[in-house]
């Protein structure tokens, strides 16, 4: 009967809920209180971790001496330097990681100790990203939760904390400006407002936790990740010797880096042209530059022009919905063509916009051809009304006429 009295107890001592760091901190305020409230909202606590797996201590122990005594491992607050050390003991250890996430990655502190980041905080600069600048500290949160710090709508906040903080980053001589510029960019725009989360934020780039992301030279070259066509148009074109020998970047030079803005003819000619900053009119790429600002002009305003008689066809109710069909096909040129800008050679966007001359040519024909058929349907109605009217009136003389014959 002891026996079972102690086994019971036994168990009740290592009840898996039983956490009184929790309990205790719970019933403080102010700094000692937060902690345990943030708590149980993360996802440590949700896998039914205990304060003293961070921290230290007996979590069993209701007296705050023994709870919280060295003798039990506590180690208290752990100074920043220390922060990453003390999330890979579970993070870096495969066989512990695995039995709560098989598919979840170890990796983070070894990426991390490649960054600027990491590189920093070995030398004892605190003033960097560690784990809790990034993720919370005592309400951690699942990556793909919306309310974590890393959820890619919430992250170029989370990095701007001290990007955009000109006191925090002034020992660093280097620019405040990419939060406030990203806010001004497409991906910004594509991430926001159109919720598509494979636009790019600030660690789509710059990699979670290593430096760079994994297989790419260089940030500027993960442009290619998604923008491909772009990319192999430009490695085959004349820039890329060039501006590699200027070590100038690639896709920045034209499009910069973080103020990335929707693109238009006007690049190529225009108010806001980036040929005209390296090339005089008369060069070589100058002439290219105005060619192909022509050409792709040229398609556009014809494709306007036929969508505009068709239309006029269309709501005078005569079919021509084929046509109105294949001008997608004359649009889809324009796109091309429009990339094919990237290959910075003339017949490569000369060839799409031929194209698509062709096919818009075709549908205003067919646009014209319509328009005639509606005059001629409409001349054959005013001939047939003249005819009624005529025998009309030719039977009312007629009648008179009897008419008149009888009396
Ligand atoms: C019965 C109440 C009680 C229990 C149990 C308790 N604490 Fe505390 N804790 C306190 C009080 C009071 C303070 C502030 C005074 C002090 O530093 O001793 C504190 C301070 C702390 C601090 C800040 C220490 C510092 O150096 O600033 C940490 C971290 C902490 N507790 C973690 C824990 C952990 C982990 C456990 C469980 C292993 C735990 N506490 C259990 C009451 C408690
Ligand atoms: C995932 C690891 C982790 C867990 C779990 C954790 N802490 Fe902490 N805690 C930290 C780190 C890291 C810091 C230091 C934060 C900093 O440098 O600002 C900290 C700081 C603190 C502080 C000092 C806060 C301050 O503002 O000075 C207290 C008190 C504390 N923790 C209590 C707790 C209590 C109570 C629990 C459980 C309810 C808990 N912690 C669970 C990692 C953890
Ligand atoms: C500069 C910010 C930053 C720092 C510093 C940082 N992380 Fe992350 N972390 C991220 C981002 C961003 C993600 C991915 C979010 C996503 O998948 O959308 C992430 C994801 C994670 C994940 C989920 C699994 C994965 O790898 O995708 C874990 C676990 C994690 N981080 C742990 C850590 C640990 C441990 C440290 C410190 C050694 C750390 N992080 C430092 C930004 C950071
Ligand atoms: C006692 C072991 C342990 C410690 C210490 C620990 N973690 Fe965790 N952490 C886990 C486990 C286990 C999970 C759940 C894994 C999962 O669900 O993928 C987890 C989950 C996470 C996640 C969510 C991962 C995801 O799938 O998105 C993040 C982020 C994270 N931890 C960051 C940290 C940071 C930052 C620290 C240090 C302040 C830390 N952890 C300390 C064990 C630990
Ligand atoms: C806690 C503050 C803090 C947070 C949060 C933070 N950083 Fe940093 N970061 C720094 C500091 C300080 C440096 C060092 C600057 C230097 O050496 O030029 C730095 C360096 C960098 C660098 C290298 C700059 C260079 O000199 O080439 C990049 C890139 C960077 N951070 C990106 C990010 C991204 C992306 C995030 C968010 C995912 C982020 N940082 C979050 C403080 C922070
Ligand atoms: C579309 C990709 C992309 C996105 C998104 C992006 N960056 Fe950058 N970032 C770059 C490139 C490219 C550079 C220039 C790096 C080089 O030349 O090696 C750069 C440079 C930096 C630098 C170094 C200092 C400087 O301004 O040159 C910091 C710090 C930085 N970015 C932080 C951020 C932060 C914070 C965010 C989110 C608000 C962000 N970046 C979003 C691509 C990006
Ligand atoms: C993670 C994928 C991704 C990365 C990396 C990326 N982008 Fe984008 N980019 C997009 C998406 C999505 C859009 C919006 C949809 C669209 O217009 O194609 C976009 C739009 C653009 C546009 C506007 C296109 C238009 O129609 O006017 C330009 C220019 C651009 N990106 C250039 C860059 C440059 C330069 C880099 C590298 C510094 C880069 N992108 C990195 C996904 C990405
Ligand atoms: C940052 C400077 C810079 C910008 C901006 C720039 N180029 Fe160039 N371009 C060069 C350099 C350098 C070369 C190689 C040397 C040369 O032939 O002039 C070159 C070569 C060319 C060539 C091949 C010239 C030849 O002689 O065969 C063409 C065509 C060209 N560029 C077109 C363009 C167009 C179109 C734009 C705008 C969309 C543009 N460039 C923007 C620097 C630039
Ligand atoms: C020499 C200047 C220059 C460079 C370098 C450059 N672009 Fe462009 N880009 C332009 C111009 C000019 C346009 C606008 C063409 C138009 O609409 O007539 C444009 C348009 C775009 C567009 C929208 C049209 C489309 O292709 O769908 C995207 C996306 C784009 N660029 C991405 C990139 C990427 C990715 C790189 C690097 C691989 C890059 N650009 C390099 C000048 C450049």
């Amino acid at each position: 009967m002891k026996y079972a009295l102690l086994l019971l107890l036994l168990a009740a001592a290592r009840l898996p809920g039983k956490d009184s760091c929790l309990e205790c901190h719970s019933q403080m305020t102010g700094d000692l209180q937060a902690p345990a409230s943030a708590f149980q909202s993360s996802v440590h606590f949700q896998h039914g971790f205990t304060c003293a797996d961070c921290h230290g201590g007996d979590p069993n122990s209701d007296d705050p001496d023994a709870s919280m005594s060295k003798a039990h491992g506590f180690a208290g607050v752990p100074p920043r330097t220390a922060v990453p050390k003390l999330c890979a003991r579970c993070h870096s250890n495969p066989n512990f990681m695995r039995k709560y996430n098989p598919s979840e990655r170890v990796d983070q502190n070894a990426e991390y100790a490649t960054s600027v980041h990491g590189q920093h905080l070995a030398k004892g600069d605190a003033a960097v990203a560690t784990c809790i600048d990034c993720h919370g500290i005592h309400d951690i949160r699942a990556a793909r939760d919306p309310l974590s710090p890393v959820y890619p709508l919430n992250l170029p906040k989370t990095c701007a904390h001290c990007h955009a903080d000109a006191a925090h980053m002034a020992p660093y001589k280097i620019p405040t400006n990419q939060y406030a510029d990203y806010l001004k960019s497409v991906h910004w725009e594509e991430l926001s407002k159109r919720g598509d989360l494979s636009a790019p934020n600030c660690a789509t780039c710059h990699g979670n936790h290593g430096a760079k992301p994994p297989a790419v030279s260089s940030v500027a070259a993960v442009c290619g990740t998604c923008h491909v066509f772009e990319e192999q148009l430009f490695d085959k074109s004349p820039h890329q010797p060039a501006f590699a020998a200027m070590s100038a970047g690639t896709c920045v030079v034209c499009h910069s880096n973080h103020a990335i803005l929707k693109t238009s003819d006007q690049l190529l000619g225009g108010k806001n042209a980036v040929c005209g900053e390296c090339h005089d009119p008369d060069s070589a790429g100058g002439k290219t530059a105005a060619q192909a600002a022509g050409l792709i002009q040229d398609l556009q305003s014809r494709i306007a022009a036929a969508d505009a008689i068709l239309e006029q066809a269309r709501t005078s109710g005569i079919e021509v919905s084929e046509a109105i069909l294949r001008q997608t096909d004359a649009r889809q040129n324009l796109v091309k063509a429009r990339a094919n800008v990237h290959a910075f050679a003339i017949q490569a966007v000369s060839q799409p916009v031929q194209a698509g001359l062709a096919i818009a040519a075709e549908d205003y024909r067919a646009g014209e051809a319509a328009l005639k058929e509606k005059n001629i349907r409409r001349m054959g109605l005013a001939t047939s009304l003249a005819a009624i009217l005529v025998t009309m009136a030719g039977l009312w003389l007629i009648i008179r006429w009897l008419h008149s014959a009888r009396t």
